[in-house]
């Protein structure tokens, strides 16, 4: 394989990081040619002297404190708000891994697709808001998306080469998070910390907030629909809390596909990079016979009720599933900052996806639109 030139936008968080071990193993096979972040511009200086991009980006207050560190030279120095998307269509980029939290990565996704680049996204907000639109945009101008989400990964390794006709269901399998056996009448008794303790994986804030909420699976059912053409209805979420499976697919004949592996997400990161190819990781093997069964359940949509209205609005569509991750990300916020209880953080976004006019078949325009009214309207809320 040609060594190919990667972009990571996010190299500063849980999946950029991971994303960087992963090359660090081929060096002869990767080079880096763009990293963004936003305040972590220490982490982003370490990054650029260890991997010598050509392109970094940070915030103002980043762009300032790098210039004055590693500035000079042939480096090209971005304010993030702008240099994500330049750094996206870099001619000499091969693949951009899209691993910036929240509805920032729009954009570059965007930019990155218009260029024709293999996409790696981690994210899942710019899918979420404009799935359509990127998925449009990736046909027209035959860019390829290789997911890096570890279940939107097992998706895509268990469909490839295999006729859409012939899928009957996917099953999008869940570790049920941090309060699967805690009863609700508990949940606005446990501190932030609590709640950032998830059991099975290490990830940003915002997401683990999502994944106690159930609410990111909701989310991921919208990510599958856009990435494989599915309808919600052959979407089925399934509680699994070894999260070995990472999901399956059933096919018309009824054999049932899964993906299988230990719970690092530099498997799928790495997976994303090299496909087609397939080389080590350096990762153990599952230990089946340790782990000596495999469960599931159905999820309790009583007990969270975030994932039930994602799920409507993936049915819905158009530009509620936006409104809806906007409404989320401003609520979390809030959350996370101790302005709302747990359990607020449903009625904030509920009230908002019940107000919302939607738009169908969005243009980028209405998805920005539809966008800062959810902020407005969860600053109103929250306040
Ligand atoms: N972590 C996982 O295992 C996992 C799994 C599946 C999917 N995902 C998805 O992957 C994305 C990243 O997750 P993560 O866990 O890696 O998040 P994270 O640790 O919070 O990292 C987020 C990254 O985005 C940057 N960033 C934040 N706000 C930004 C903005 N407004 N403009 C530009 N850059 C910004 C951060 O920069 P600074 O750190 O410099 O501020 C950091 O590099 C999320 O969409 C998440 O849902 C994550």
């Amino acid at each position: 394989m040609k060594r190919k030139n990667i972009v990571i936008l996010g190299s500063t968080g849980s999946i950029g990081v991971n994303a960087l071990r992963v090359i660090e193993r081929f060096p002869d096979k990767f080079r880096v040619v763009g990293l963004t972040a936003y305040n972590n511009h220490r982490l982003l200086e370490e990054q650029s002297r260890r991997f010598k991009p050509s392109h970094v980006a940070a915030s103002q207050e980043g762009v300032r404190h790098l210039r004055r560190g590693i500035g000079g030279g042939n480096l090209k120095i971005w304010d993030v708000a702008s240099g994500a998307e330049e750094i996206a269509r870099l001619d000499c980029a091969d693949i951009v891994v899209v691993a910036m939290q929240g509805s920032a990565a729009l954009k570059p996704f965007l930019a990155a697709v218009r260029n024709g680049k293999t996409v790696a996204p981690a994210n899942k907000e710019a899918i979420v808001m404009a799935g359509d639109l990127l998925m449009r945009e990736a046909a027209r101008h035959k860019a390829s998306i290789v997911p890096i989400d570890s279940e939107q990964s097992a998706i895509f390794q268990c469909l490839e080469g295999r006729k859409r006709a012939d899928v009957r269901k996917v099953y999008l399998t869940a570790s049920g998070g941090p309060l699967l056996r805690v009863p609700k009448t508990r949940f606005d008794r446990l501190s932030v910390q609590d709640i950032l303790r998830h059991p099975r994986w290490k990830m940003g804030k915002r997401i683990t907030v999502d994944s106690a909420t159930l609410i990111n699976k909701g989310f991921e059912v919208i990510e599958a629909k856009h990435l494989f053409g599915l309808e919600v209805k052959d979407i089925e979420v399934l509680i699994h809390p070894e999260a070995i499976i990472h999901s399956m697919v059933e096919l018309r004949d009824g054999s049932v596909l899964a993906q299988l592996g230990v719970t690092d997400m530099r498997l799928p990161i790495q997976y994303a990079l090299t496909y087609p190819q397939r080389w080590d990781t350096g990762l153990p093997s599952v230990n089946f016979a340790r782990l000596g069964q495999l469960a599931f359940e159905k999820p309790d949509f009583r007990k969270f009720p975030s994932l039930a209205l994602a799920i409507e609005a993936a049915g819905e569509g158009g530009t509620l599933p936006g409104v809806l991750n906007a409404a989320d990300e401003a609520a979390v916020e809030a959350y996370l900052k101790n302005c709302l209880k747990f359990t607020e953080i449903y009625d904030v976004v509920e009230k908002i996806v019940r107000r919302h006019r939607v738009v169908h078949d969005p243009s980028l325009d209405a998805v920005l639109a539809a966008d800062q009214w959810a902020r407005g309207e969860a600053a109103a809320l929250i306040n």
